[in-house]
């Protein structure tokens, strides 16, 4: 049949017509469930700290950590991961494998707080080195200076995370990005007794802009780059393997950070692997979103709901957010 106003052959928006029909058709949902918030406990503070760049996220006292972790819950949050700014820090970072350092007292008070709560420990060691890197320094002078040691850092990786699981974490989540990490953590685990523990990788994890606003906070001694561990933003092949190495090792759970500048990441790994897969809106990607709610330029609300959407939509199957409480409001 001839037209001279054709029309296209299939009418897409036959299903757009009426509200009810848009959500029949809905491919992607968010749930509660969907979300792990980020808590920072910051050591010698008796106050919450404000993070100017970042509204409504505090470092909070420890003291206040059973409160925060409560509120969370009575929200709807069912999972957080726990950042230690620490005030005993040296060179290695000794503090996360002391008994009753400030990693072990946190996952303590957490779980104490709310043993449903799933709690997830960040295992690292930046915010408890004198330097700030993410694990032991070389010890030669030369070319590899101010360079992490990546076999030293993983051996006391094995002790932080034994600790952390000994202290009752439910979950491991190393973010240190050294070769190796995932069958170290796996080995020091079940050797001492902690096969049911999982591990969530940060498999895939840049060198990003993106953290400037938690630098800012919790690093302002860091002067350094973290290039020689953390990922090169322009390297999508060496993403997909490096997040595939992960799960070869026995990752459970795979990471992409930070998030919405790498989406394409986010499904290329989707398409590779059958394990759940976590993103991490990291401090800039929530620090411009308020900016520009702040500015009046954006609806946080709508902007917020359309981000989270599209990490799912790209693959993801959890969302680390500093949004995770507000989003009870929201979903
Ligand atoms: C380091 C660490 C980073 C963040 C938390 N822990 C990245 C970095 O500084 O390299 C960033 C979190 C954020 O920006 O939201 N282990």
């Amino acid at each position: 049949m001839s037209n001279s106003l054709a029309t296209p052959d299939f009418r897409f928006r036959r299903l757009r017509r009426t509200t009810a029909l848009r959500e029949l058709v809905r491919e992607t949902h968010l749930r509660m469930t969907d979300f792990i918030l980020p808590i920072f406990v910051e050591e010698g503070i008796s106050e919450p700290v404000a993070i100017k760049s970042m509204p409504d996220v505090f470092r909070y006292p420890e003291a206040q950590l059973a409160a925060v972790v409560q509120r969370a819950w009575d929200k709807g949050v069912r999972a957080i991961i726990l950042f230690g700014v620490s005030t005993h820090k040296d060179e290695i970072g000794s503090d996360t494998f002391a008994k009753d350092g400030l990693l072990a007292r946190m996952i303590r008070i957490a779980k104490t707080a709310q043993p449903d709560m799933l709690v997830i420990s960040d295992n690292c060691f930046c915010e408890y080195t004198t330097h700030g890197h993410c694990g032991v320094l070389h010890k030669i002078i030369g070319d590899k200076q101010n360079d992490v040691d990546n076999d030293a850092t993983l051996k006391n990786l094995q002790k932080q995370v034994v600790l952390a699981a000994q202290a009752g974490a439910d979950m491991i989540a190393p973010s240190g990005m050294m070769d190796g990490m995932i069958s170290a953590i796996r080995q020091a685990l079940d050797i001492a007794g902690f096969t049911h523990i999982p591990i969530m990788s940060y498999s895939t994890k840049f060198a990003s802009a993106f953290y400037g606003p938690f630098r800012d906070a919790v690093d302002s001694t860091f002067k350094g780059t973290r290039n020689t561990y953390q990922m090169d933003p322009a390297n999508a092949r060496e993403a997909l393997a490096e997040s595939l190495q992960d799960e070869a090792e026995g990752a459970d759970i795979l990471m992409v950070k930070p998030g919405l500048a790498y989406l394409d990441v986010l499904a290329e790994i989707r398409a590779h692997s059958s394990r759940p897969l976590a993103v991490y809106q990291v401090s800039g990607e929530y620090a411009m979103i308020k900016a520009g709610a702040a500015a009046g330029v954006i609806d946080e609300k709508a902007i917020v709901l359309e981000t989270m959407i599209a990490f799912k939509r790209a693959g993801a199957n959890l969302i680390i957010t500093y949004y995770a409480e507000k989003l009870a409001d929201w979903v």
